[in-house]
């Protein structure tokens, strides 16, 4: 039997080309809402249009149909060639892969027509959220149900951090989703005043620690030793990773409301616990980088190795950055500036859109049989993303710590230097900049795109990559 046989590969196949799909969409709303800020004449008068109605559109395309479609196919390989099984159910993983679609849709018609709970990144209403548990639970009976029919004993590390992300995403829906409905479109919070806040950012911050990081470390830890054919650094030191990542982000959602009505005790832990987050953070940076030791030559010439491994630099950048922010000092120039903007992009963009891209590039040619069309288009595709980011970033970090600064520049007499307009104003340069930056990385994304299609659709024979035995054994 070939393992196109043995394992379940459509719904891989499936989520793998939405991946693809996604990310153009949200990131093409992207650009858009980043000329809006430039340009507002972009906004056209057309209330659907607004950047009001995008913005949400963009952080739901990119996070939950771009990145949930990425974590969806790349866990179900995962799995399958760890466990040496197959998914314990076809009929549950298609159920899983319609079902998120239509979510999308869903996601994709009522924002842009303002309905909205306005609850950041959970800003769907009651139906879909009722939706969202559905598939969220066939997809962990499907993953753990996988796990315990598995033919090897042992479970491989990328699984765990899988399972975390299932299970933690699964807690944080249900908790923080708990509304009371009054019609088929609108729902109040369960929560109120600060309690609610208080909820919001635990599920804030643990979609970024769960949804944006866990499960893309699951990806680093199976597709970085398999692109570069070299066992992961320690496998000790991603279990300590493991263990002391999932402890410490649970705690740090408070570094969202410093300075609010929330009590002082409770920043105060979430900063420490922030700062904490450094150390699991950099271990497993070090523990994905280090698996190229006595292989390093081969970033010369594998242009996805090297997407794989730049995406972790960036990781181990903004997991820098981010402990720094919490620092309720330095928390107060950047809230509410384009600096948490940047710290944001550098996390989405660098790592988690490019360790999906450089696991698409080694995933998709093996789902399909086939060759991958071009290395050169790879090659292309790294440098105009690369530039992009830096682009983006560099722009929103000067333009953040710049309003931060002109805010609370004061005069001998006590008044404000600055006018909030000639705040606006002073960015109009560094939204032009990020703008073209978003660009770029855009055309890299279709370069991709090209690529992938030239390859599903092209005849180069498939020798050489078929997969070779699972990561753990
Ligand atoms: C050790 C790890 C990290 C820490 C301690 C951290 C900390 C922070 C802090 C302090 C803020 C600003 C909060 C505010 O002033 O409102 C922030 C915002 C944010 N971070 Fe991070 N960060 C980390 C890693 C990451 C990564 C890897 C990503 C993305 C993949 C990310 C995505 C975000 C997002 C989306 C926001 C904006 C939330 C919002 O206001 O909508 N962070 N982070
Ligand atoms: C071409 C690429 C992209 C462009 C041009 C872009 C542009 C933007 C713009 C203009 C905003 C609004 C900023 C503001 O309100 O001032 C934004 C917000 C956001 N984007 Fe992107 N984006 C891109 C890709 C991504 C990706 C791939 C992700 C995640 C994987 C992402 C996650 C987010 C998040 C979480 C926010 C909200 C940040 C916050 O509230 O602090 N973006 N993006």
């Amino acid at each position: 039997m070939t393992d196109q046989q043995t394992y379940n590969y459509t719904v891989v196949r499936q989520f793998a080309i939405m991946t693809i799909v996604w990310g153009i969409v949200g990131m093409a709303v992207g650009v858009l809402i980043a000329a809006q800020l430039a340009w507002p004449v972009l906004n056209f008068d057309i209330p659907w249009l607004t950047f009001g109605r995008l913005r949400p559109l963009h952080t739901n395309a990119v996070i939950f149909a771009f990145g949930g479609s990425a974590l969806f196919a790349t866990s179900y390989y995962v799995v399958q060639r760890t466990c040496h099984v197959r998914l314990i159910s076809d009929k549950l993983a298609a159920f899983t892969f319609w079902g998120w679609q239509l979510i999308i849709l869903s996601a994709a018609i009522t924002l842009p027509l303002g309905i909205t709970t306005s609850k950041e990144y959970a800003e769907l209403e009651w139906p879909i959220d009722i939706l969202i548990t559905l598939v969220w639970v066939a997809y962990a009976v499907v993953f753990f149900g996988t796990i315990i029919k598995r033919k090897i004993p042992h479970i491989y590390v990328a699984n765990w951090f899988y399972g975390a992300f299932i299970i933690t995403v699964a807690v944080l829906h249900i908790f923080n989703s708990a509304a009371i409905p009054v019609s088929l479109f609108k729902s109040y919070s369960a929560y109120a005043g600060v309690q609610d806040a208080m909820i919001q950012w635990w599920y804030g911050h643990n979609a970024v620690g769960f949804f944006l990081t866990a499960g893309f470390l699951g990806m680093m830890y199976y597709f970085v030793p398999k692109q570069a054919q070299r066992p992961v650094y320690s496998y000790r030191l991603s279990v300590v990773h493991f263990w002391a990542l999932i402890f410490t982000y649970i705690w740090a959602g408070p570094h969202h409301l410093h300075y609010t009505a929330l009590p002082d005790w409770t920043q105060s832990l979430g900063m420490v616990m922030s700062l904490i987050l450094l150390a699991p953070s950099w271990g497993g940076m070090i523990n994905g980088i280090m698996t190229l030791s006595g292989a390093w030559e081969k970033l010369r010439t594998d242009p996805v190795l090297r997407l794989l491994i730049v995406s972790i630099s960036f990781y181990g950048m903004s997991t820098f950055e981010g402990p720094m922010m919490a620092i309720k000092t330095v928390n107060a120039l950047s809230h509410y500036t384009d600096w948490t903007i940047g710290h944001v992009h550098s996390g989405a963009l660098g790592w988690v859109a490019l360790i999906s891209m450089g696991s698409m590039y080694y995933l998709i040619p093996r789902m399909f049989n086939r060759e991958l069309y071009s290395l050169k288009l790879v090659e292309v595709h790294f440098w105009t993303a690369t530039i992009g980011i830096v682009l983006y970033i560099t722009s929103m970090w000067v333009a953040g710590i710049m309003q931060g600064l002109m805010w609370r520049a004061t005069n001998a007499d006590g008044t404000l230097t600055y006018s909030f307009v000639e705040s606006v104003q002073a960015m109009h340069p560094y939204y032009i900049v990020r703008f073209f930056g978003g660009a770029f990385f855009l055309v890299g994304s279709l370069v991709m795109a090209w690529n992938i299609w030239k390859t599903i659709a092209g005849a180069k024979p498939a020798v050489g990559i078929i997969p070779a035995p699972a990561a753990a054994h």
